[in-house]
């Protein structure tokens, strides 16, 4: 049986993700399609419908449809209704299950390419939209200690620490604050989009008075490195970008899907070879 899958959003244009799990279904010779689908905000509760009439295996689901796609399912996992939104939805036989793959892929992400045990480590994340909400959630889940949250808007981060008060305590720090305490922290996040392609000369927060054994990590990964990790870079900090959540989010969704381990380095290299283009 061949397995249908593929990506809601609105605009899809630019999504890496039908490269990187055709060429997984290939690599395992699993028979299959992965495509993108532009699919209107009005339009949502007909597409998720049709996934159970046209007998898809399932879909990522992406911005701007992470959260409103939620009413639409059957059953939506704890770690997506902790995090409040879904970026994967997988069909057992008509029963649509909605997950959320985006936290785990960051944290998978950073355990690996930190080499450090992050649990004693002080973390600070920036920002307080959903992909942050994705990051703290997993973090705290996972048992880091000291976990602190700053934002512009300040209610945003008082939003996530309640959500988190279940599992544990998350530290809210108005800009300043943090700013003033960069030396403090030992892994710096940034989750806005702060730096993104195009406005590539954007910095979400100073790193001034960054200690030079710490660790930054940005999920964006257009550009591959932003000036908020070239600048922590210069300061002699460890630095890790957003392509291993993108790549590790999507490994885990397929593994939903078909049942067997997705071929990490074969989805990172097709997706670095767009990259490249
Ligand atoms: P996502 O769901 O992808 O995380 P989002 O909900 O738009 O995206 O959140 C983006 C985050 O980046 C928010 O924390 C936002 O701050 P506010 O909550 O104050 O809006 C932050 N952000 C975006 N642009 C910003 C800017 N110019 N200055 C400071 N923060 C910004």
């Amino acid at each position: 049986m061949s397995l249908n899958m593929g990506v809601f959003g609105h605009p899809i244009g630019h999504s890496k993700s039908p490269v990187m799990h055709n060429a997984a279904l290939k690599e395992l010779g699993i028979s299959g399609t992965y495509e993108a689908y532009d699919i209107h905000p009005d339009d949502l509760e007909e597409a998720v419908d049709s996934l159970r009439r046209n007998h898809f295996r399932g879909v990522n689901v992406t911005l701007p449809h992470k959260v409103s796609v939620m009413p639409f399912l059957d059953e939506v996992s704890s770690d997506a209704r902790a995090i409040g939104a879904v970026n994967t939805i997988v069909n057992e036989n008509g029963r649509l299950i909605g997950y959320n793959t985006d936290g785990q892929g960051y944290l998978n992400s950073l355990i690996a390419e930190s080499g450090e045990d992050i649990k004693n480590k002080r973390v600070l994340v920036i920002g307080a939209g959903g992909a942050s909400r994705a990051v703290a959630v997993s973090l705290k889940k996972y048992g880091v200690n000291f976990l602190a949250i700053t934002n512009r808007t300040l209610s945003k981060a008082k939003d996530i620490a309640r959500i988190c008060e279940p599992i544990g305590r998350v530290n809210v720090l108005p800009s300043t604050i943090a700013q003033a305490n960069v030396t403090s922290f030992d892994i710096i996040i940034n989750t806005t989009s702060i730096g993104m392609e195009p406005d590539v000369t954007r910095m979400p927060f100073s790193l001034e008075t960054l200690k030079r054994d710490s660790i930054v990590s940005d999920l964006i990964y257009t550009p591959f490195k932003t000036r908020f990790l070239q600048v922590a870079e210069n300061k002699g900090a460890k630095t890790i970008n957003g392509l291993g959540m993108f790549i590790n989010q999507g490994a885990i969704a397929f593994e939903l899907w078909t049942g067997k381990q997705a071929p990490r380095d074969k989805m990172r290299q097709v997706v670095l070879e767009t990259l490249k283009k």
